[in-house]
């Protein structure tokens, strides 16, 4: 075999059993998308090369978090030179801080994120404190302007998103367009800020100017230590939870839904991004088990990768949200419901691309299972 037809990686699995960090090579063979493990500290085979076609290429690049058989492996290297050049090239990753006029528009923009090939790896919306935002423009401190823009960040809740793609810190520099407004509209009409800008001068988003701000504003909002960033902004009353499922996020779809949502007159007031494993989709999904025939494809696809989690936020939301949905199987809702966004967006009775809560007085439960527990 060439060794062009195989490509190797140092993966690692958090075994929650056994309170271990395990450490394996990856191969993955793009010929016929199968995949094989070797543990590297006992030094033999853990998983023979076996076909998996959930894998795809585009996934395959240090820093990023794959599901292997239901594992969430984290790959932390390149496991040969070749490897390392063909895929290493210039991956980033970057901070987009969508500022309280940018909330509104979150659908355009991860569009247009998505559009100019930036994953989405990471988001959460929180409301930022005074603090927190000098903070974070601490290099603005000594300007005329830093009251103002401080002021105008922690006004209201902002959305912050983990970019990553070749080149993304400025590539999303440049989709973002200069931070006048004016000059982003005559210079750079198709830019976030030529776009969304507001004629108060309101410039929609930030973007992290070089990679060691990326790294610094990054840590602020997704710590990779123990201690928390900055909370959530979920309510906990008078809401619903949804959640845009791997597939559809992973298909690119997260935009689109969330335009339908706010077409539709419904307010998001969280979102946040989560990886979840096994164990905690069974839990989530425990009152369907036994009840609903998909019950562990359902499990394995909310665990499959990175889903997008949202409080709907509204008087009796609940059964009205529900209702937008539309029924559980994409092929019934294409029929019956149309304009539902199963009908629109899902695919089959599991990759049905979102989960809604069914029973109003589940809501808040749901809702505090990803923003209360799961974020703890
Ligand atoms: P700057 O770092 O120049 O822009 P960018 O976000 O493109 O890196 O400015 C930081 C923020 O400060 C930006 O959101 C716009 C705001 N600002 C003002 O409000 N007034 C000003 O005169 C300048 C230069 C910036
Ligand atoms: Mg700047």
């Amino acid at each position: 075999m060439d060794i062009k037809d195989r490509f190797a990686f140092l993966a690692e699995w958090y075994d929650p059993t056994a309170c271990l960090l395990r450490r394996y090579q990856l191969f993955y063979y793009p010929n016929d998308n199968s995949v094989e493990m070797f543990d590297v500290k006992n030094q033999r085979i853990f998983l023979r090369r076996t076909k998996y076609g959930d894998l795809r290429k585009e996934d395959l690049f240090v820093g990023n978090r794959i599901n292997v058989f239901s594992r969430q492996l984290n790959l932390v290297g390149y496991a040969d030179r070749y490897t390392a050049n063909k895929l290493g090239s210039k991956k980033e990753r970057t901070l987009a801080l969508l500022k309280p006029d940018g909330v509104l528009k979150i659908a355009d923009i991860l569009e247009i994120a998505k559009d100019a090939g930036l994953m989405v790896t990471n988001a959460k919306m929180t409301h930022l404190t005074w603090s927190q935002a000098a903070d974070l423009y601490v290099e603005h401190q000594s300007k005329p302007f830093f009251n103002s823009l401080v002021h105008q960040v922690s006004s209201a809740p902002v959305v912050a998103l983990e970019l990553m793609g070749d080149d993304a810190v400025s590539i999303w520099r440049k989709l973002l367009g200069p931070s006048d407004v004016a000059a982003a509209r005559k210079e750079a009409a198709h830019s976030v800020r030529g776009l969304f800008g507001t004629d108060d001068g309101r410039d929609v988003a930030h973007g992290s100017d070089s990679l060691a701000a990326a790294a610094r504003e990054l840590e602020f909002f997704f710590p990779t230590a123990i201690c928390h960033g900055p909370p959530n902004t979920a309510l906990y009353s008078d809401c619903t939870c949804c959640v845009i499922k791997p597939h559809a996020v992973s298909e690119g779809l997260t935009g689109k839904i969330l335009n339908s949502i706010a077409a539709a007159g419904f307010h998001i007031s969280a979102l946040e991004m989560f990886n979840v494993d096994r164990a905690n989709a069974e839990e989530f999904y425990e009152v369907y088990k036994g009840v609903v025939l998909e019950y562990t494809d359902m499990v394995t696809e909310l665990s499959l990768g990175p889903c997008m989690v949202l409080e709907i936020h509204g008087a009796d939301v609940a059964k009205a949200f529900r209702e937008f949905c539309g029924p559980a199987d994409p092929e019934i809702a294409r029929h019956l419901r149309p304009t539902t966004l199963r009908a629109i967006y899902g695919t089959d009775k599991v990759k049905n691309a979102v989960h809604c809560t069914d029973l109003p007085e589940d809501a808040v439960l749901e809702v505090q299972y990803f923003f209360k527990i799961l974020d703890g």
